[in-house]
């Protein structure tokens, strides 16, 4: 996998006078049966969230409201990516270190996800990751955020 790997998807969005309507389906506008649901809120500015692989489990997220980025990156490269649309999300791909910053204030951030929660399924070290995913310290550009 690699960060090319994660891509903005654009949702059906019914826009209406009395208030726009997006919906998602799984295995329709997102690759994968969505298995669990959750979402970021109330999030302190200046805090950071994620810093964490998932081994197998697929997400996409969307910003609900407000906005906030999502840095990927796949040990040779990185990108910062920012959501700030209810219409469209960020497919993210397993064997993908994510981290999250930025929010705004009210953002909501949520998140489908492909697998029930299992905290086996994370990888939260950079450097394990990076052993993980194959990837030699030759290979590798990107220094974690610290
Ligand atoms: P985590 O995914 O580690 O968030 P972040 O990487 O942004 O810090 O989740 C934080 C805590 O919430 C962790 O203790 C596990 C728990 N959690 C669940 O119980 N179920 C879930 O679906 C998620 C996403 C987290």
């Amino acid at each position: 996998m690699t960060i090319k790997d994660c891509k903005i998807i654009d949702l059906p969005k019914i826009a209406d006078p009395r208030g726009n309507l997006t919906f998602v389906e799984g295995g329709r506008h997102v690759p994968f049966e969505i298995k669990r649901v959750f979402y970021l809120y109330d999030v302190p500015g200046g805090a950071d969230r994620g810093g964490h692989a998932l081994k197998t489990c697929h997400q996409f997220l969307i910003a609900m409201s407000g906005s906030f980025d999502v840095i990927l990156k796949d040990g040779r490269d990185e990108q910062r990516i920012h959501l700030n649309r209810s219409y469209c999300g960020l497919m993210l791909q397993p064997m993908i270190w994510r981290e999250m910053d930025n929010f705004s204030s009210g953002s909501v951030c949520l998140a489908l996800a492909s697998e029930p929660y299992d905290d086996r399924g994370y990888i939260r070290d950079y450097d394990e990751f990076l052993k993980a995913a194959g990837i030699t310290s030759a290979d590798s550009v990107v220094a974690p955020k610290t």
